[in-house]
């Protein structure tokens, strides 16, 4: 890597992400030899501690959440790159001491990247004082031997709502450009998301079938199996549509429904993205579904009365050339059957069958069904004939990345976007627009939610279920339903099609 010397400052360091996967990504990338080889990780927090805390919790981080890739040589080696530097955040005072920290390590002539790991009624705080400090000014933008630049991280959620949002960006361009600028979502970090771009322009046999004359819906499943567990000081003030909606699930949605960059850079990619979102029809709130799974308000820190939605589900339309009138389904919730993140594009019927009926009692259709995670894959459903009988039944060619890549232990998301981060790359984090153009699609739907009297009334739903029955109503307005074809019991949710 380059001999130029780089600064990662942690901020939030003492915080859960950092432990369970800041630490252990940035271990895996510096085992790999990927990060620059002169490098300092400075982990910035509030508490009282000492360089010799941040190593024992960096330890402590690796054999818990790094174990079978942990080496006692390399971990010496890796030690001596860190440092702890104490910041009480919401006191401007307090950064002074961390400028100075940084600038004893490197005269301020260094590459620097500041990662904010910390709440994000912090992320102002944090960004304001790197400008009044001028720590955000690079020089040249580290093109040259003798320049250096200054990046920022910031995970989500970004904003609460598009006018938040806004109001973030403009804080956020008063001190770093855009292209300094890195917003997470470590969805966009997954193998198999990044996949859905080779898939599609890597190879010919899909792009002449991808779109509104070949394909009658397209239905994007995120679901979880855990529950709200200890996390409702901050769940139950968001919900499902600013937790995963906004962000995961329209992510996906950009990368399955956009053109074909014209280059596989940052600004061709995100140009792309973002049209798709900006062509997203105004949801109807009769084509949404909002549920909680029974026994929500029980959990511990989430209010007895919350009206917060655990599960949503939606019909969105894409009104370009490409997509008009062609059904988008998202839907997302805790505590549902199985953990499952997968993309399934289901195909037209053929328009004239001469064989009898399936299997199932129905002319099938192909589907494509894209395994994000687990068992990450690409499942193809074709028609085949039973042997010995006349009738055809939908079978499944299958990839699964365990058996093509050898790939038992495949990268964390957060190992590809630091190191993205380090090299500039932006491809694979949101740019304002986009962030805004999200938002601007999910606001309406909460604000009908929560104050319009003809909004669907709130869903309760089963632990362990598929979500509430309403979602399965949502489909069958169109003669449509729920595809599972990730899971070892495949085929449809509920019912047959
Ligand atoms: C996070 C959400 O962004 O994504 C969590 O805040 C959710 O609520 C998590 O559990 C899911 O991520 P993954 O990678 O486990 O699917």
């Amino acid at each position: 890597m380059s001999g130029q010397s780089t600064v990662i400052a942690i901020f939030g360091v003492t915080g859960d992400l950092a432990r369970r996967k800041l630490i252990p990504s940035l271990y895996s990338n510096f085992i790999k030899g990927r990060l620059p080889e002169r490098l300092r990780i400075v982990g910035v927090g509030r508490r009282e501690w000492t360089h010799d805390t941040l190593i024992d919790h960096a330890h402590d981080s690796l054999r818990k959440y790094a174990a079978p890739i942990f080496d006692g040589c390399a971990w010496d080696r890796f030690r001596q790159t860190l440092s702890y530097s104490k910041v009480n955040l919401p006191q401007p005072e307090t950064y002074q001491n961390l400028k100075n920290d940084l600038d004893a390590l490197d005269g301020g002539k260094s590459n620097r990247l500041y990662y904010l790991s910390v709440a994000p009624e912090f992320y102002r705080d944090v960004i304001t004082n790197l400008g009044r400090l001028d720590m955000a000014r690079e020089n040249n933008g580290g093109f040259d031997s003798s320049s250096f630049w200054r990046r920022v991280v910031i995970e989500k959620p970004f904003g609460y709502d598009l006018a938040t949002a806004q109001s973030l960006n403009r804080a956020v361009h008063s001190v770093f450009k855009e292209s300094q600028v890195y917003r997470i979502d470590h969805y966009l970090g997954k193998e198999t998301a990044q996949n859905i771009l080779f898939m599609r322009f890597a190879n010919t046999i899909f792009e002449p079938v991808w779109n509104r004359s070949h394909i009658s819906n397209v239905q994007v499943t995120v679901a979880e199996a855990v529950d709200v567990g200890t996390r409702a000081g901050y769940y139950d003030g968001s919900g499902v549509m600013r937790d995963m909606v906004q962000n995961h699930l329209l992510q996906l949605l950009s990368l399955i429904a956009m053109e074909p960059p014209s280059a596989f850079d940052a600004d061709a990619l995100r140009n792309e993205k973002v049209k798709v979102l900006q062509a997203a029809r105004p949801v109807h709130l009769q084509d949404t579904v909002r549920g909680q799974y029974a026994g929500y308000r029980r959990a511990d820190g989430v209010a007895p009365d919350s009206a917060t939605p655990t599960f949503a589900a939606l019909k969105l339309f894409i009104d370009n050339w490409r997509w008009k009138d062609i059904p988008f389904y998202l839907r997302s919730g805790k505590a549902m059957r199985q953990k499952t993140t997968q993309v399934n594009i289901q195909f037209k019927r053929p328009p004239n069958s001469i064989f009898e009926l399936t299997e199932s009692g129905d002319y099938s259709r192909n589907m494509l069904s894209i395994c994000i995670q687990p068992d990450e894959g690409i499942h193809l459903t074709i028609e085949a004939k039973i042997p010995d009988q006349q009738i055809a039944k939908s079978v499944d060619m299958e990839l699964h990345y365990k058996n093509a890549f050898i790939a038992d232990n495949l990268p964390d998301a957060y190992e590809r976007l630091i190191l993205d981060a380090i090299n500039g790359d932006a491809q694979l984090f949101i740019r304002s627009d986009e962030i805004e153009s999200a938002w601007g699609i999910v606001d309406p739907i909460i604000e009908g939610w929560e104050g319009d009297p003809a909004a669907p009334p709130m869903q309760s739903y089963a632990k362990g279920s598929w979500g509430p029955a309403a979602s399965d109503c949502l489909l069958e307005r169109e003669e449509h339903i729920w595809r599972i074809s990730c899971l070892h019991e495949n085929g449809a949710t509920r019912g047959s099609e």
